[in-house]
């Protein structure tokens, strides 16, 4: 059993070889990505419910894909469609649709904890998909994935992660990861963007100047800036913060090396990551969708063949 816990609700206290082992079994996974039928029978009786309860294009077409490919039976439910729009509670709402028969909830909510709480009032297994600023899981795992893929190891690798690090479930998630799998993790932004006490998470630089940044790492995370989450202006503009932080092609040109350009989606193009470089040969964004469907194919495979 590769997991301690029957539920993935953050990679916190995941251990190392926790870790390795969805990589190497989503390995496996991608090469069924490359094959004429995509599909293989490993989760077949199983049902999943993939619970959307906050907006999501990737990771939830990402699940979704990876458990029909896993012959899986897929019912999927989104807050806008759902009766918590007339009150009722997320307990409620798991309960009765557990009495229906489903072995994995995949759930994405806007508030932190939410998946853990899941975890108390059903039998099921839990999955998070993110949940509020808390952790994204399954984006990091991709993250890593992805990492080891381009660069072979992550071990020993600099990745600095750029921008709105406080209102980030997938910075959360990488630190934790990365840090797991023997990386040197920075991150870079505003001040006002930094959460307080973010070195007592291992975090070895604490960028403001994204030049510097540039100058030191192997592998550029750039993120979204949350605009949604911000209560107050936490910056003078968009326009200033392009100025100060967008990862540009200009910028890059001055590193002694290729750095590896990542970024979870959704892009806010020409903010915080130039058009040109988003779309240019250091960047890996797509293949990181790509290789999520595999990473979740082995997530679900690994929790979900337990019992
Ligand atoms: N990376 C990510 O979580 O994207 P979505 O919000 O589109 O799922």
């Amino acid at each position: 059993m590769p997991f301690g816990s029957r539920h993935l609700l953050g990679l916190e206290n995941l251990p190392s070889e926790d870790i390795v082992s969805i990589l190497d079994t989503a390995s496996a996974f991608r090469e069924v990505l490359d094959r004429p039928i995509k599909k293989v029978p490993t989760l077949q009786g199983k049902t999943v419910l993939n619970l959307f309860l906050e907006s999501s294009t990737r990771t939830r077409t990402s699940f979704e894909l990876a458990e029909r490919r896993l012959s899986a039976d897929v019912v999927s439910l989104s807050g806008d469609a759902s009766s918590i729009r007339k009150g009722e509670s997320l307990k409620d709402t798991a309960r009765n649709i557990e009495m229906m028969k489903i072995d994995i909830v995949v759930i994405r909510h806007s508030a932190a904890g939410a998946p853990l709480f899941l975890t108390k009032v059903i039998d099921a297994t839990v999955i998070n998909a993110g949940d509020g600023a808390h952790e994204h899981p399954t984006q990091a795992l991709l993250d890593l994935y992805t990492i080891r893929e381009k660069m072979g190891t992550i071990e020993g690798k600099h990745v600095c992660i750029v921008g709105d690090i406080s209102h980030s479930r997938v910075a959360l998630s990488n630190i934790h990861g990365l840090r797991a799998m023997g990386a040197k993790v920075s991150v870079c932004g505003p001040a006002t963007l930094i959460p307080r006490g973010i070195d007592r998470l291992g975090v070895s630089n604490v960028f403001t100047d994204v030049d510097e940044a540039i100058r030191h790492c192997d592998v550029l995370n750039v993120l979204r800036l949350q605009l949604e989450r911000h209560g107050r202006p936490l910056f003078p503009s968009i326009r200033e913060y392009r100025q100060y932080f967008a990862v540009t092609k200009e910028r890059l040109a001055k590193a002694s090396r290729d750095i590896v350009i990542m970024h979870p989606g959704p892009i806010n193009r020409d903010v915080e990551l130039s058009a040109d470089v988003a779309d240019g040969e250091q960047s890996v964004i797509l293949q990181q969708v790509l290789n999520g469907v595999a990473v979740r194919m082995a997530v679900l495979y690994l929790l979900g063949t337990q019992r």
